[in-house]
């Protein structure tokens, strides 16, 4: 799909870049001649994938163990990565959900995923933009939200909020530091199988069909898929893209809000034929 030296010379820092989505962006972009940097939460998986992907790409990739909730922790990453020649690109991808009866929620719960996806996507962002600036240095964030970033979705109402402020923030900084070299865009993206994500967001296996049958496309997303728009989204290729969100879910939350479309599931054969014109009189 792209010239293999794509994304040649570009330092990119993936936040949670260990497991799922982020693991496939850090494959993708490795494979397309970047300097890929990780970071989480768990040392154990980090150095698995980095071992891994070093093996499979025979390209640069370094893991930082950091909870991107702890603003000192990301300025010491950031700061780490600094020293050893600075990033061009940071992929906001790290996040944590669970499925919850809001009314049921702790402020503790709230707290949980706020930090991560809303403050932690905050501090990185910060930490990274400030020095850009600063250094009058050209640079790219693409952050990772969900289809109902801006519909809102009923039980992962923590997710939900911290996904819409992230898209408020996308949008703003593109505006407010596009004159200054930055891009910043968002993929928002439908169900696509993972271990972390389907863990905690379909507890029973047959869900997974009825999730499947909903989608207009009848199939979830693939990890590749996302990477390779992700790889177009952080390369000089879409230099004049910038505050944009870029839905990629088959046409699953157009199927949600259009009227008519459950009808289309429900009507018989001879319902459809029987709404269809008769023939005027004079044919
Ligand atoms: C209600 C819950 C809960 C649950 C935790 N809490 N799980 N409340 N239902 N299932 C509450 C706890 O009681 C606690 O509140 C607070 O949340 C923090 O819990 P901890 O276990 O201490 O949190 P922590 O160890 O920080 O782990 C964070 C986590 C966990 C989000 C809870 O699931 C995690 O690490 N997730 C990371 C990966 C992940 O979620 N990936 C999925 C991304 S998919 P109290 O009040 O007791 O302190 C995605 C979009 C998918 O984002 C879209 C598909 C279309
Ligand atoms: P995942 O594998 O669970 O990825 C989440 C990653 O974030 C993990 O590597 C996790 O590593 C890291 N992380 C969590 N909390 C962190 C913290 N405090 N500090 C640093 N890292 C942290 O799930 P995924 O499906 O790949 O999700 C990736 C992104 O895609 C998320 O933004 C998610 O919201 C979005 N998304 C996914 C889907 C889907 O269907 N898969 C759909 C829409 C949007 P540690 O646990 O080691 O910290």
């Amino acid at each position: 799909m792209f010239q293999p030296d794509l994304l040649q010379g570009k330092r990119i820092l993936i936040t949670g870049g260990g497991t799922g989505l982020g693991k496939g962006m850090a494959r993708r972009f490795l494979e397309l001649g970047a300097t890929v940097y990780i970071c989480g939460r768990r040392k154990e998986v980090l150095a698995e994938t980095e071992a891994e992907l070093r093996v499979a790409t025979k390209a640069k990739i370094h893991s930082f163990p950091c909870d991107v909730r702890n603003l000192q922790a990301v300025e010491e990453m950031i700061e780490t990565i600094w020293k050893d020649g600075g990033l061009d690109v940071v992929v906001n991808n790290a996040a944590g959900n669970f499925l919850a009866r809001t009314e049921e929620l702790s402020s503790g719960a709230f707290d949980a995923i706020i930090g991560i996806v809303l403050m932690g996507t905050i501090n990185v962002t910060m930490a990274c933009g400030r020095r850009w600036l600063k250094a009058q240095h050209p640079g790219v964030m693409l952050n990772i939200v969900a289809s109902y970033a801006s519909s809102g979705s009923a039980y992962v109402v923590p997710s939900a909020i911290s996904k819409s402020g992230v898209v408020a923030l996308t949008r703003s900084l593109a505006v407010e530091w596009g004159n200054r070299g930055i891009r910043m865009n968002a993929i928002a993206p439908g169900p696509i199988p993972t271990e972390g994500a389907f863990s905690r967001l379909l507890p029973r296996p047959e869900l997974e069909q009825f999730a499947r049958e909903r989608n207009p496309m009848n199939r979830f997303g693939r990890v590749e898929e996302l990477a390779d728009l992700a790889a177009f989204l952080v390369s000089d290729g879409s230099a004049y893209i910038n505050g944009e969100i870029v839905t990629m879910d088959g046409g699953e939350w157009l199927q949600g809000a259009g009227e008519f479309t459950a009808l289309g599931r429900m009507l018989t054969e001879k319902e459809w034929q029987a709404m269809k014109p008769r023939k005027s009189p004079k044919e």
